[in-house]
């Protein structure tokens, strides 16, 4: 049961969104999926209150940190496989390594590079941490809103100043589309969409495909290992 964490000291970086898109693309391939909302201004929870939520997402609101404990008890009471906590865009979010057991942090962040100087701060904060803890927290960015067309010179020099760090980054980014977008106005998932006539619902749907793909690979045991248990 992997619990994974969008955190961002960075406000916008797109931690709601990605949070959302691993949510409807985990339920797409039949799994159960809680996603609580560490958001004082709870957007998960008003995309649930929408019509058209998978039957196999969950909605929980934990507008504190003391809250997400809670939060995710309630959440256990549907035996989710996946439980995915989103947090407010500040070094509060960070807060949240107290409360639940992280098997994947995930760092959203544009191509700046003023986002990637932010994306390197999360990284600390997650890892030291994790060096409280006595636990590696693994912590991964994910490059968001990533035009489609063209990919800004920007882009390279922000993945430069990641590695240079040493941070890892998701191989599949996240590209800006009109349709991740109206997913918080009409609610639901992608057909839902598609019957609201929103264009670019297919490549938005392999993009999403590609992404939790790239999620699975890093929280689930290598299949060597999956067939000696
Ligand atoms: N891939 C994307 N394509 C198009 N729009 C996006 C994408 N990702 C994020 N956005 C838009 O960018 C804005 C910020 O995204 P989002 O709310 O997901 O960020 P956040 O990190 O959760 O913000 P906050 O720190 O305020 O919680 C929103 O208007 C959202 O619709
Ligand atoms: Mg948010």
């Amino acid at each position: 049961m992997p619990n994974i964490a969008f955190i961002s000291p960075k406000g916008g970086a797109g931690k709601t969104t990605a949070a959302l898109l691993l949510a409807l693309g985990l339920a797409e391939r039949g799994a159960r999926v809680a996603l609580i909302d560490s958001d004082p201004n709870k957007p998960l929870v008003r995309w649930g209150a929408l019509p058209r939520r998978p039957e196999a997402i969950t909605v929980h609101a934990a507008p504190t940190v003391q809250d997400i404990r809670d939060a995710a008890q309630e959440a256990r009471r549907r035996d989710p496989e996946w439980t995915i906590v989103d947090t407010e865009g500040s070094v509060r979010g960070a807060m949240i390594f107290a409360a639940l057991r992280f098997d994947l942090v995930l760092t959203p962040l544009n191509g700046s590079p003023m986002d990637a100087v932010e994306a390197i701060k999360a990284a600390e904060l997650v890892a030291s941490f994790g060096r409280r803890a006595g636990n590696h927290l693994p912590h991964h960015c994910l490059l968001s809103r990533v035009p489609a067309a063209l990919k800004p010179r920007s882009l390279a020099t922000v993945v430069g100043m990641l590695r240079e760090q040493d941070i890892d980054i998701l191989p599949t980014p996240l590209i800006e589309k009109e349709a991740f977008r109206a997913l918080f106005e009409v609610g639901g998932d992608l057909s839902s969409l598609e019957a609201h006539g929103i264009s670019g619902v297919a490549a938005a749907r392999r993009n999403i495909e590609a992404y939790v793909e790239a999620v699975n690979e890093l929280v689930q045991p290598p299949k060597a290992f999956r067939h000696a248990c």
